[in-house]
């Protein structure tokens, strides 16, 4: 009965991907030939790109965006808010006030038009990493830039995908909204044949 009850709870929860599942197994080096790793970044950008990855990598504007089509038009996030410089709303309203920090057990997010909830701290990465509006050829230097990803190796990128609750998220964001495209999993793996391949720019 107890074993029942158990396994009952546990196919009630939503299903989320759980962090620390993904695979870092990069290419062997020299397999990777610069062509692949330049579609590996097609593919890169178009998850960069999605509603559910640029809607918050913003520049400078410290709005986030609301794009995609679960959104109509394009437009800066409602209620007029503003992230400020300290990218969570410090200066304004914190993101937290409605992006409600949850347990990763609770993230329920099916009540479309809700704010999101993650298991972190919502909040609009630094401006360097903008992606909004960028093109493939400008997200692909900045991704590759030290100065500009965080001091980040292509392995490091990897292992962020896989450890940041955010992400888990954009694959099954709930509510009506769009998934990113292709899998966490595959995600991680252009990543790592990009990088392999001596993370290659359209613009070389
Ligand atoms: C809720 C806002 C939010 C969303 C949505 C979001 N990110 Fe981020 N992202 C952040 C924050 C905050 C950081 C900074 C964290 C850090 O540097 O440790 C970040 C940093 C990053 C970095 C490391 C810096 C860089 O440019 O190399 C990568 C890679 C990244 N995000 C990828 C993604 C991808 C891919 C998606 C969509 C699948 C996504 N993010 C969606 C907030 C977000
Ligand atoms: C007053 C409540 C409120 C505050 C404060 C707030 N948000 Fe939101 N946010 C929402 C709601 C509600 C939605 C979903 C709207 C919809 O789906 O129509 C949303 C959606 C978003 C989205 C789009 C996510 C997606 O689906 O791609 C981003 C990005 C976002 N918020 C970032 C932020 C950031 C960053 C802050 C802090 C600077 C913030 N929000 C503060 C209520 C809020």
């Amino acid at each position: 009965m107890r074993v029942l009850t158990v396994l009952a709870i546990l196919f009630a929860a939503p299903a989320f991907a759980e962090v620390g599942k993904i695979e870092i197994n990069p290419p062997a080096q020299g397999s990777v030939t610069r062509a692949e790793g330049l579609q590996a970044f097609d593919r890169i950008y178009e998850v960069a790109s999605h509603p559910r990855c640029s809607n918050c990598h913003v520049g400078a504007s410290n709005r986030p965006m609301w794009s995609g089509p679960s959104y109509g038009k394009t437009r800066p996030h409602g209620m007029l808010v503003n992230a400020g410089e300290s990218r969570i709303g410090a200066e304004h309203i914190l993101c937290s006030t409605c992006h409600v920090n949850v347990e990763a057990t609770e993230r329920g997010n099916n009540v479309p038009h809700a704010a999101p909830r993650v298991a972190a701290d919502w909040q609009l990465p630094p401006v360097e990493f903008e992606w909004f509006g960028k093109t493939s050829v400008e997200v692909c230097n900045q991704m590759r830039d030290p100065e500009r990803n965080g001091d980040r190796t292509y392995l490091d990128i990897a292992s962020h995908l896989d450890h940041d609750v955010i992400l888990h998220w954009a694959w099954e964001p709930g509510g009506g909204r769009e998934p990113a495209p292709y899998s966490l999993q595959e995600h991680v793996n252009d990543v790592l044949a990009w990088g392999v391949a001596g993370m290659p720019c359209e613009s070389d």
